[in-house]
Formats: structure tokens, sequence, C-alpha cells
């Protein structure tokens, strides 16, 4: 039988979600990575990596613009300096693969004729100041072709994993209902904390996929390329307060299971973010009939893969940085 809560009770579990609240609120304010980022070496290392990146998905566009993210290369380079003057001890090699994505950036700006030299000449001060040795460094785009692809998107887990791209760009075709229903039933396997199964998800296609794409942002030049949008969101009727996060965290497990899924089934897709304020986040009830007890947690790009197709190289971090044995 469900039980019956109390009016004391209620009020108590009000005044211990506002603690909740507040805990995050003061655990938000030391270690987010926007407050009080230059008191930092961790936060400013993943600002840099946040800004490379950017860069780095600029040149796996289908037709990067001519010229574009000039003003954020030189801004990542200014910063790159007061990284340099704040922490004269800190690990050098860190440099590498931001300045390395700098040099593709330039050797793609030289191919197509936008050619910076105030770029050229800071990037080059900055080598030398560091005596950079870019041999073991891979940053920038790379090719794939849809063959390679599909020979390795369902052929084991290892190959499935190594295989899967973030793409940007698709062929024209919308991608069938038989697939995404595939991959929706491959997704549905996902455990989750006492099989709520608390994830949702939206599937638009046509104008509304394109709608979504714009008002999304992170699309920013490939809006038009995204063939299918397919919302994951998390249910929050599913989950407690002792556990508010939950619903990101099994909603989060859903979407990279999803992501996979659509891989599988040879299909490309495009992870784009939600985290966004609030206030922006209401567009999803307003314009796209979310209900609102449905947090978002990721949109999937989904369309078909052309014959070839370039894809950021996105280097990760050696598992020595980001585990610790105990
Ligand atoms: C939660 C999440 C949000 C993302 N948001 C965006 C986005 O808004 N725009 C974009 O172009 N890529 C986005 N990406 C793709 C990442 O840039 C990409 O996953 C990362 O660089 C690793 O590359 P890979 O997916 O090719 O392995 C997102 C990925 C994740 C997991």
């Amino acid at each position: 039988m469900i039980q019956r809560i109390d009016a004391w009770t209620q009020f108590k579990l009000r005044c211990r979600l506002a603690r909740e609240i507040f805990a995050f609120w003061s655990l938000s304010l030391r270690h987010n990575a926007s407050i009080a980022t230059d008191r930092s070496l961790n936060k400013t290392q993943n600002t840099l990596l946040r800004e490379a990146h950017v860069i780095e998905k600029g040149l796996s566009l289908r037709h990067p613009r001519r010229g574009f993210g000039q003003g954020k290369i030189l801004a990542l380079l200014r910063n790159i300096d007061r990284y340099l003057a704040t922490y004269p001890e800190a690990d050098k090699d860190f440099i590498l693969y931001p300045l390395s994505v700098v040099g593709s950036y330039i050797a793609h700006s030289t191919k197509t004729g936008s050619f910076n030299a105030d770029i050229a000449t800071h990037f080059k001060q900055l080598v030398a100041r560091i005596d950079a040795d870019f041999s073991a460094i891979q940053s920038g785009v790379k090719e794939v072709t849809r063959d390679q692809l599909h020979a390795n998107c369902n052929s084991g887990f290892e190959s499935l994993l190594f295989s899967r791209h973030s793409i940007r760009y698709f062929a024209a075709a919308t991608p069938a209902r038989d697939l995404i229903q595939k991959a929706l039933r491959l997704a549905q396997q996902t455990p989750s904390a006492c099989n709520r199964q608390g994830w949702r998800t939206h599937v638009f296609h046509g104008e509304s996929c394109n709608r979504m794409a714009i008002w999304h942002g992170g699309a920013s030049g490939f809006e038009d390329e995204v063939r299918c949008c397919i919302l994951v969101t998390g249910d929050m009727n599913a989950f407690l307060l002792h556990e508010i996060h939950q619903v990101y965290i099994d909603g989060g497990m859903y979407a990279m299971n999803l992501v996979n899924a659509l891989h599988s089934t040879g299909l490309g897709t495009i992870p784009l973010s939600c985290g966004f304020f609030h206030d922006k986040l209401s567009a999803l009830k307003t314009v796209f009939d979310i209900p609102s007890n449905e947090v978002p947690i990721l949109i999937v790009g989904v369309g078909y893969l052309e014959d070839r197709f370039r894809v950021a190289v996105s280097a990760r971090k050696p598992i020595h940085v980001t585990n610790t044995y105990h």
C-alpha cells in the first residue's frame, strides 16, 4: 500500500529539499568552472580544453566558414599565455593539445586562403617558448568513410566504441523509422536505479527538427544538416528527494546507450548538450510541447552517413589522468 505522508513530514521534506539545493549551490560556488576560473589550475585547464575543442569542431563542419573562429583563436592564444604566466610550474605538455589545434587551424586557413598573420606569429612564439614537440599529439580533423564505419559499428564492443564519432554533416534523407525504433529498443536495455526507467524520448523530423537545432544553438553552422532530433528527457516523477540528481544520471546513461545503439545501426549521431539556463529550457515546454515533469538530458542529432566525411579527432586523456586506484 502507498503510504500517506502527513503535513509535518511534508514540511520536513520541503526543508530537506532546500538544504540539498543549498548544498549544491555551495558546491557549485566553489567548484564550477565559471566562478573564479583564474584561481584554479584545474578550471583553467578545462577552459583551455573547451576553447580548443570549439575550433576542432568548427573544422569538422561540411564547409567551415572561411576565416571562422579567428577571434576565438586569438583569445585562446592569450589564455595560453596567461596560463603559462599564472602557473609557471604547471605541466607544459598540457598546452600541446590546444596549441596543436591552433596548428591544425593554421594549416586549414593557409589552404583556404584565410591565413591570419597575427595568429601564426603568436603560435610560433608559444611553440618556441615551450619548445613544443607535437609528435605524440593528435588534433584537428580526420577523414572517415561510410564503408569503414559500417564495417566496425556492429562487429564487437571495442570496434563499436572506437568507430563512433560525433558527426556534423549527413546525407539528405531522413532516417527510417525502423532504424530509430531498433535503436530505441536497444537503448531500453539501459540499467536504471530500481529499474524505474525514468527516461523519455521525443523524436522530431523535418521542420520541427530544424527548429529544435536552431533553438539549441550548439549546432551552429550545421543546423540544416541534422535530419532527425531525438530529445532524451528524464521524468522527475520517478525520483525521490534524496536522489534529486538521479534523474540526470539514469537519463545520461540511457542517452549514451541510445547514441551507441544508433551508431550500431549504421546511422551517424551528434550529441547536443542540454546544459542551458532554465529560462532558455522553458522553450521545451512552450515551443516543443514537452511535459513540465520532464527535464532535458540530451538532444541526439541523427542522419545517414555521407560516403566520406570529416570528424574532429577529439583526442582522449590518458587514463592515468582520470583514474585513481584506491
Ligand atoms: C553531453 C554532450 C553534449 C555535446 N554538445 C555538443 C554540442 O552542443 N555541439 C557539438 O557540436 N558537439 C557536442 N557534443 C559532441 C562533443 O564535442 C564530442 O562528443 C566530443 O568532442 C568527443 O568526440 P566524439 O563524440 O567524436 O568521440 C556533445 C557531446 C556530449 C556528450
